[in-house]
């Protein structure tokens, strides 16, 4: 089954622009990057606001009649027949540091329907790309998440100010207490593209917005991860759990410990 060619032009376009917006906050970062603070342990740059700028323009340019909800500036009023959902960087934090682990994460959905989501970690040069129906990938290679029954499986975590701190700090208590292992690696989409790469067994955050993870979730499910949850409201974003198939049961289990998950 081919896609069809709308989508096709878009998700191109979308390939194509994240790759130029990639260079572009490299290159600010390193001769002029200027950080604010938006709130407590939440920071913007002028790369976020450049990166996402030129995304909107070339979305724009392209497709006019399209809705965009993009982090920094763009407020959608519904989901419409065709939103774009960006997050210019998303890792503010380990982009402004120095570290590698940040992504310019761009989904696209039809109808209310994630249809396709791309990630492109430029630090990495990891492309993360996932079509519904069609698979996922990383630099053009299919990925698969993994599948198997294990006893230790690393669990990744995010957290934010929008969320209850002493639940998270529960849930940290009870995955140390388990066979499993965690981290928190500062970038919800790159954390996402590490599940559905099969590197890590699962990610969980009780809050993301849908900029966080639209493309993240579509590259995961591509790739054979399975939800935890029901799926996320593209305007208000919501709880997020994926997992590989043999890791659902204990993943739900410890984000959920009172429920019966069987
Ligand atoms: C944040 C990161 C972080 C996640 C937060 C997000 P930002 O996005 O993805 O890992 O835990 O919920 O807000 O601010 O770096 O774009
Ligand atoms: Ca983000
Ligand atoms: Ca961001």
């Amino acid at each position: 089954m081919t896609m069809p060619a709308p989508l096709t032009a878009r998700f191109e376009l979308a390939q194509t622009v994240v790759r130029e917006v990639g260079s572009l906050a490299r290159s600010l970062r390193q001769s002029s990057l200027v950080v604010s603070e938006k709130g407590r342990q939440d920071w913007v740059t002028n790369a976020d606001l450049a990166v996402e700028a030129r995304l909107v323009e070339a979305i724009r340019g392209a497709f006019p009649g399209d809705a965009i909800l993009a982090e920094e500036t763009q407020r959608a009023a519904g989901e419409g027949e065709h939103l774009w959902i960006v997050d210019p960087i998303d890792g503010t934090t380990n982009f402004a540091e120095g570290l590698d682990l940040w992504a310019i994460s761009v989904g696209f959905a039809r109808k209310g329907r994630i249809e396709f989501g791309v990630i492109y970690a430029p630090d990495r040069d990891e492309m993360y790309v996932a079509a519904r129906g069609k698979g996922a990938s990383l630099n053009g290679v299919q990925m698969k998440a993994g599948d198997a029954s294990r006893r230790h499986n690393l669990v990744l975590l995010g957290r934010s100010n929008r969320t209850d701190h002493a639940a998270y700090l529960n849930l940290v208590d009870r995955i140390v207490k388990s066979d499993h292992d965690y981290r928190r690696l500062g970038s919800a989409a790159l954390s996402l593209a590490l599940v559905a790469r099969g590197v890590a067994g699962g990610y969980y955050e009780a809050h993301l917005n849908s900029w966080d993870c639209a493309a993240g979730l579509v590259i995961c499910d591509e790739a054979g991860c399975r939800s935890g949850l029901s799926d996320i409201d593209l305007i208000l974003g919501g709880p997020v759990l994926v997992a590989h198939a043999g890791f659902l049961g204990d993943a739900l289990a410890l984000v959920n410990p009172k429920a019966d998950n069987s």
